[in-house]
């Protein structure tokens, strides 16, 4: 009883001094205090001497007047004690042991008098430390989040817990606050140890917890702020399919299952074709290289909570595409030709084909191949992101024709045969001359087109033929090329044209002009003679006849000119 009155009046004091009947002084741990003698009003007329004392350590300092203090020369207070000249008791390093009543005893000639002065120490905590501190709460589960300490104080520090700068009061269910309070057997000093247990809500997500210190003599110590995480079990779950859209044979597809819970599980159900696959640490499942096959209900769950499911279906998009015709075709002049494209798929295809640059509807179709149908074609069918590409080399092959035989005038004497072709595989060629080949030059094998030369500059009339042959056969023809000095007139005409038609064609004038001169000479003299006749007999006319006949010399004249 007596210590709790003690107590209560050592907490009292400190607000206050001069309670509980007794002077009181306060002085910080470690520090000098000054213990006033009846407050430092003793008059040292008539005084023989001063004595400080304590009940537990008895006399501490007797100073007689005129004399100098004694000090104790062991014990509690050896070195730690001086009087001043007003009788106060001076104490240098002042701890816990120290919190007495000290009495101030002053002998005169004839009185005693006593002073007591209770002495009381404080001293202010550390800062707070945190420990035990966890890192996550769960939603509805009371949890130890951390013990608060602080040490060193006298009276002991209290602590207290804050959530959002709100303090929290312990209800012992959901909030459950232990302290403890424990003192230093060396030194006195108080340690405060506070065990916060709290039980989270959902809002906590984002709470931040404090630590404070609180003590008489110092200001308030928080800790810093503690924030947590809050795990809650799954409530939904959803299933996602990479890529967003339509899936095609050959993607591969990734399978994504998450749960609002948090932390996230780390283990997920896939359920592929009705098999329940686990993943560890994943949330993914990889479908590589789907195909059509695959197409179904996929589905996922949590591994501890089945019961939550998600699911999709995903179709596999597929896309066949046959042509009829594959390679290298090869195919006859003038033959028919047609390809046909056999496209099976999950949707609706488009289909354009093409030969180089040029586009048609739809695959190739010839009633009648010609060399120019050759080439490399491509059917291209698309549905969905898919695309197919079939391709073939179309050969039309035909057996060697000469279109022309012809032959030019060159530099000086020379005169360049050119003889021009068709036919495919490329036709090779034979230039004779007099029984001799001759090195010939050719130009490219285009559409099945080809042209061989050669010059030639012959000393004498010869006869040049022109060969060419491949698989299919050959075809020969045959020109005269005279000697130079013909030649060279017959190209003063016309230098373009075909030797051989050019012949032909002048003789042809040449004869027909001789043949009219012939018969206009013919049909003049029959006339003169009959007229000359007629002139005997009639005598009519002559003038007229005689203009007549002079027109007729003029006609004449002038075709002969032709
Ligand atoms: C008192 O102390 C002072 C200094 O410590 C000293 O000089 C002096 O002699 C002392 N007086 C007596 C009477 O011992
Ligand atoms: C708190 O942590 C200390 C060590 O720092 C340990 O000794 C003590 O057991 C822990 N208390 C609790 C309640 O976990
Ligand atoms: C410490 O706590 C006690 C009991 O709750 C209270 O009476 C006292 O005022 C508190 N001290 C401080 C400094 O808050
Ligand atoms: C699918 O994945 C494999 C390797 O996992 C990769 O080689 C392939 O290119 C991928 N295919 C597609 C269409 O992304
Ligand atoms: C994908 O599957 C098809 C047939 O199923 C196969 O031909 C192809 O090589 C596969 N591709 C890859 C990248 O595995
Ligand atoms: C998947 O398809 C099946 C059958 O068509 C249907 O019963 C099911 O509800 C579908 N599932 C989803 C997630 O759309
Ligand atoms: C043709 O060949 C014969 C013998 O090989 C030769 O004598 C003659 O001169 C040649 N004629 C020409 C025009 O080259
Ligand atoms: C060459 O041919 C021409 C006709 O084309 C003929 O007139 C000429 O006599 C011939 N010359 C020789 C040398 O045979």
């Amino acid at each position: 009883m007596q210590r709790t009155a003690f107590l209560t009046c050592l907490l009292t004091v400190s607000l206050m001094n001069q309670v509980c009947g007794l002077e009181t002084v306060t002085g910080k741990y470690g520090d000098t205090v000054e213990i006033p003698c009846n407050s430092g009003l003793v008059s040292d007329v008539g005084v023989t001497f001063v004595k400080w004392k304590s009940d537990k350590d008895g006399s501490i300092l007797v100073k007689h007047t005129g004399q100098n203090a004694s000090s104790p020369t062991d014990g509690n207070y050896k070195n730690r004690v001086s009087i001043k000249k007003d009788f106060g008791l001076i104490i240098t390093q002042v701890s816990l042991a120290d919190q007495k009543t000290f009495t101030c005893m002053v002998v005169a000639a004839d009185d005693i008098l006593e002073y007591p002065v209770q002495l009381v120490i404080y001293k202010t905590p550390l800062q707070p430390q945190i420990a035990n501190l966890t890192t996550a709460m769960e939603i509805g589960k009371l949890t130890t989040l951390a013990q608060c300490h602080t040490e060193g104080a006298n009276p002991a520090a209290n602590i207290t817990w804050f959530k959002n700068k709100t303090p929290l009061i312990a209800d012992g269910t959901a909030i459950k606050i232990t302290n403890d309070v424990a003192v230093d057997k060396a030194t006195g000093l108080s340690a405060t140890t506070s065990k916060l247990e709290y039980t989270a809500v959902k809002d906590d997500i984002n709470s931040k917890f404090t630590c404070q210190v609180q003590h008489i003599k110092s200001a308030n110590m928080d800790s810093s702020p503690l924030v947590f995480t809050v795990n809650y079990p799954s409530e939904t779950i959803s299933f996602h399919v990479l890529p967003d859209g339509p899936v095609k044979e050959g993607d591969n597809v990734t399978l994504k299952c998450t749960a609002d819970g948090n932390p996230p599980p780390s283990r997920y159900n896939f359920y592929i074709k009705g098999e329940k696959k686990t993943v560890e640490k994943s949330n993914i499942f990889i479908l590589s290289n789907v195909t059509r096959q695959n197409t179904g209900e996929y589905k996922c769950s949590l591994v501890d909570n089945e019961i939550l499911t998600a699911s999709k279906n995903i179709t596999v998009e597929y896309l066949d595409v046959i042509l009829s015709t594959t390679g290298e075709v090869f195919k006859k002049l003038g033959d028919s030709f047609e390809t046909t494209l056999d496209i099976k798929a999950s949707g609706k295809t488009e289909t354009f084909c093409k030969k180089g640059g040029e586009k048609m509807v739809g695959p190739p179709k010839f009633a009648s191949l010609k060399y120019t149908d050759s080439g490399v074609y491509e059917c291209v069918v698309t549905m969905l992101g898919l695309k197919k590409t079939q391709t073939f080399d179309l050969n039309v092959h035909g057996q060697p024709l000469i279109k022309s035989l012809t032959k030019k005038r060159g530099d000086g004497t020379n005169k360049i045969l050119s003889c021009e072709a068709e036919g495919s595989p490329k036709p090779t060629v034979q230039w004779i001359t007099n029984g001799t080949d001759v090195k010939f030059q050719e130009s490219e094998h285009v559409n099945g087109k080809i042209t061989y030369y050669i010059t030639v500059s012959p000393k004498a009339n010869v006869t040049v033929s022109c060969t060419i042959s491949n698989d299919l056969g050959s075809d020969t023809r045959s020109i005269d090329v005279s000697s130079l000095v013909e030649d060279v007139t017959m190209d003063k005409q016309d230098q373009s044209e075909d030797y051989s038609d050019q012949t032909a064609l002048a003789v042809g004038i040449v004869v027909g002009l001789m043949l009219a001169a012939l018969l206009i000479g013919l049909a003049y003299w029959l006339y003169m003679k009959k007229f000359r006749q007629g002139s005997w007999k009639t005598g009519e006319k002559e003038d007229g006849s005689a203009e007549e006949s002079k027109k007729l010399e003029e006609n004449q004249s002038q075709k002969a000119e032709v």
